[in-house]
């Protein structure tokens, strides 16, 4: 997106936003990024089939050793499969043990890339969802008007979080990796919405720690292996 948009874009929210302005702190580690997560997931786990939506300049595809299957989805650059995510997703026939997403930051499509992900997920697998954690209203509006940008990713951990068989949490590094295995919930969110697209910022700021189940780094071999 250019700056013209984004300059647009940031206008347009500060008339018709949310007007709420506190920012939350996450402490994110300086020293462990999302690349530092998959690979050691794939080695510990020894996972052979890996898949990325979203790779852009390929910071993370180009980090991920070979495998016995190692795709990359991408309409624009990066990776090794040229479409979107839904366009792969309606040919494949691969099943993957590690799927990292990461294409377009918007709560449907968010949610669409994970349960097409559920879909092809093989029985000991994860989903990493990457963006979880905006830090403040700006950064996950939509349409987007910061370089920095989470979109509303957030919601549709929320949404996930309620569910009975999928379980949840968010790993507290580089704006907040979503874990999700297709298992019991063992921490189910109580709280009821008819519509999770139309969750408030501001609601998030009050709600974040219960809503997102926030663990560190150290904690997602607990997880993952619970
Ligand atoms: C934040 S970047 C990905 C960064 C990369 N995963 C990394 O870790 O460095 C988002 C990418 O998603 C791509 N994208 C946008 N819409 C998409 C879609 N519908 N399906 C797949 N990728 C999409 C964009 O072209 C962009 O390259």
């Amino acid at each position: 997106m250019n700056k013209l948009s984004l300059r647009f874009f940031n206008i347009y929210h500060h008339i018709f936003g949310e007007h709420f302005n506190k920012r939350i702190d996450y402490k994110f580690p300086s020293n462990v990024m999302r690349w530092d997560l998959v690979k050691e997931v794939i080695k510990r786990k020894n996972y052979k089939r890996y898949l990325e939506i979203g790779c852009d300049t390929d910071l993370l595809f180009s980090k991920i050793p070979d495998l016995n299957i190692k795709i990359g989805v991408d309409p624009i650059s990066g990776g090794n499969y040229r479409g979107t995510s839904d366009e792969f997703f309606k040919q494949n026939k691969n099943y993957f043990d590690c799927i990292f997403i990461d294409g377009l930051h918007t709560y449907k499509q968010v949610k669409n890339d994970i349960l097409n992900s559920i879909k092809f997920l093989n029985e000991d697998g994860v989903i990493l969802v990457h963006d979880c954690l905006p830090a403040n209203f700006y950064q996950q509006a939509v349409p987007r008007c910061k370089m920095l940008w989470t979109g509303d990713v957030w919601k549709s951990i929320v949404e996930l979080r309620t569910k009975d068989n999928i379980d949840v949490c968010v790993c507290r590094i580089d704006m907040g990796v979503g874990i999700i295995k297709k298992r019991k919930n063992s921490k189910k969110l109580e709280f009821n919405c008819s519509d999770f697209s139309k969750l408030k910022y501001k609601e998030y700021y009050a709600n974040y720690a219960n809503f997102m189940r926030i663990i560190s780094y150290e904690d997602i071999f607990n997880f993952l292996n619970a």
